[in-house]
């Protein structure tokens, strides 16, 4: 009776079994894999927050299948910001080339449904974030690989970029910064991409959900490719990261590129939007006053993720553990001492000390030995979780 796309491995992984007995048992977890920005005891300005809610509700039902323009206008100026603040020297993007959606990942569902025919291929960067597979089974397209290799920072493996491309490659896509290695493109990564998608007539799509949270000094890094125009460029964006709003449930995607390849999209796009219309219109209606909130909103953000990372950096030292530099986002990685044996590391600190990690296979990690910490996390809980943490491991690789 039901479609194979529709078909999931049920079958729960070790770790989240053994969360669930250490709960079931009342045994405390710290966890540091905590990532939903409204249950970490963040002092956002939440009176500002009501009030533009509250004025959301207001008005008549006037919808439009891109987006109430009031609110189209209020993406185009935030981007517009953050094209400055990267210096990107790419053109503005207009309010007629942006779309509203209710999530990150409608927008993602929204383009593969016009990029690929059932069975085509996008490829997508590893390691990252879990949930771009099921999109792909979601939307029947297969998603391959495209992988970045860790040496001094997270480089394009370009061969193994060239490689994964095939006559099914529709589309490309990028997270950046990304989930969670926290790696950001380069204006030298961007050209390459660029250049493959040409070649192959690929779009790009790059996530830039984390793009406030770059971290400075910006160095050549591209805050945002909004308005990149050498190939169909898709940049995707939303409150749930910008102002830590998940529950809101507004995302934009800004579409730039080759003039006729942009219409041809945005006309196309406009009739898929139109047969769901999604976006409530009260949040839409709240945005411009809700994007005016983002330097207050990112400034107490900030400081969680600064001030926890200082605290794992200096951590770690003198430890054989090693916190890899990040350009933006939420996360830590911590690479764990080398060699060690197959032990899965966050399962052998849970069931030690009761603190919860995301091991690195759940994002693609190749090869063993990677934790992902949330730099969200309460600090009072991640002090302790990380003291502990790094305790239990440096005590098991001295006895191995
Ligand atoms: C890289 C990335 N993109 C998109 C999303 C989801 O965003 P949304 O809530 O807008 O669907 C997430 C959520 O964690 C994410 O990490």
């Amino acid at each position: 009776m039901f479609a194979t796309r529709a078909q999931f491995a049920t079958a729960e992984n070790a770790l989240t079994v053994a969360v669930a007995a250490r709960r079931a048992q009342g045994l405390p977890v710290i966890d540091l894999t905590a990532n939903n920005p409204t249950r970490v005891d963040l002092a956002l300005p939440q009176s500002a927050i009501r009030a533009a809610l509250i004025a959301g509700l207001d008005g008549t039902y006037e919808p439009d299948p891109l987006g109430l323009p009031i609110a189209r206008e209020a993406v185009a100026q935030h981007v517009a910001r953050l094209q400055h603040r990267g210096q990107t020297g790419f053109a503005p993007v207009p309010a007629s080339q942006i779309l509203l959606t209710a999530s990150t990942s409608e927008a993602y569902a929204l383009l593969l449904t016009l990029l690929c025919n059932p069975g085509e291929r996008v490829l997508v960067p590893q390691p990252s974030y879990p949930l771009l597979g099921f999109l792909g089974q979601l939307n029947d397209v297969h998603m391959d690989p495209w992988p970045s290799q860790f040496a001094d920072g997270w480089h394009v493996d370009v061969a193994a970029l060239h490689a994964a491309v095939t006559p099914q490659t529709r589309a490309i896509v990028a997270v950046s910064p990304n989930n969670p290695t926290g790696a950001v493109l380069s204006p030298h990564e961007l050209a390459l991409l660029a250049e493959v998608c040409a070649k192959h007539d690929l779009a790009l799509i790059v996530d830039e959900v984390f793009a406030d949270t770059l971290r400075p000094p910006l160095g050549d890094a591209v805050a945002t490719v909004a308005g990149h125009a050498a190939c169909l460029t898709f940049a995707l964006g939303g409150l749930s990261k910008t102002c830590l709003m998940p529950h809101a449930k507004l995302a934009w995607m800004l579409v730039s590129g080759p003039q006729e390849r942009v219409a041809e999209a945005m006309l196309r796009l406009e009739t898929m939007a139109d047969t769901y219309l999604s976006a409530a219109t009260p949040i839409q209606r709240a945005l411009p006053a809700l994007l005016d909130l983002v330097p207050m909103i990112q400034t107490v953000l900030r400081e969680r993720l600064e001030g926890n990372l200082r605290f794992l950096q200096q951590a770690v030292q003198r430890t054989a553990l090693d916190v890899l530099p990040i350009a933006g986002g939420w996360s830590a990685v911590l690479r764990l001492p080398q060699p060690v044996d197959e032990r899965d590391w966050a399962l052998f600190a849970l069931q030690e000390t009761g603190v919860l990690t995301h091991p690195g296979w759940f994002f693609d990690f190749t090869g063993d030995g990677w934790l992902i910490l949330s730099l969200l996390v309460h600090p009072d809980d991640f002090r302790s979780g990380v003291r502990t943490l790094i305790d239990t491991v440096s005590r098991a690789t001295a006895d191995a």
